[in-house]
């Protein structure tokens, strides 16, 4: 089974996959975090954002793997062709380099393809911005999971505190999260938009408690 679980940046859905996925004893997927792996690796080789030749052929070349912490149940590590990149990927260089190189349709198709073939090796929380509509239009559950920017701003701020990577500056933050917002909604290539059949969460006034139940319900209910 796949549940997807897709919405804009800061809405949550980190938190919330990978909870889902430890309730439900399924595998989580971070498909953003390989579109910032490729976008880490771009400025590491000093490959220019409008290379689309450059920029497919790390998606394409570059292998990316999740691993895990001795103890942790889900993936917590992430490398790209065997450099590990789980902090370095969280910086506000990358948060500003990742909307060009994820517009990039040739890094698409490679990362789409990748993460169709994880997805298919078994029971999936899978995050991202297209997974309902373009990586897994087949879910049995879909969730379009959103907050207003200010509130994902607030979360996103302490979130950057506790990891120790990342703007702690409100302002600072908000205004990116309203520019990503525009450029992932207005982007050519797969812009972020809900799945026709996906179930909105408005996560602004609700616990983060209260929306993992009810992507586990949705979940327990396609099942049988
Ligand atoms: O979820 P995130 O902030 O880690 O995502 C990083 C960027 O990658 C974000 O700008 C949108 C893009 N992205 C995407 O285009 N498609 C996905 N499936 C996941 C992320």
């Amino acid at each position: 089974m796949i549940v997807a679980i897709d919405g804009p940046s800061g809405a949550g859905k980190s938190t919330v996959a990978k909870a889902v996925a430890s309730k439900l004893g399924f595998s989580c997927l971070d498909t953003g975090a390989m579109y910032r792996a490729v976008a880490w690796r771009a400025l590491k080789d000093g490959v220019s954002f409008d290379d689309a030749a450059g920029l497919g052929r790390i998606a394409r070349e570059c292998p990316i793997e999740f691993g895990m912490m001795p103890g942790d149940p889900l993936p917590s590590t992430v490398s790209i062709d065997g450099a590990d990149v789980t902090m370095a990927i969280r910086t506000a260089e990358i948060d500003k380099a990742v909307s060009p190189v994820s517009a990039e349709p040739a890094v698409r198709d490679a990362l789409v393809g990748q993460q169709q073939r994880i997805g298919r090796t078994g029971n999936y929380v899978v995050e991202g911005r297209d997974i309902g509509t373009v990586v897994f239009p087949g879910a049995e559950v879909k969730v379009f999971l959103t907050a207003s920017a200010e509130e994902r701003a607030m979360r996103r701020v302490k979130q950057n505190a506790e990891r120790g990577v990342g703007s702690t500056d409100y302002e600072a933050v908000l205004a990116d999260i309203r520019r990503r917002d525009e450029y992932d909604s207005t982007r050519a290539s797969s812009p972020l938009k809900a799945a026709e059949d996906a179930i909105t969460i408005d996560s602004t006034d609700i616990s983060i408690d209260d929306v993992i139940d009810q992507i586990c319900d949705l979940a327990r209910e396609r099942a049988v």
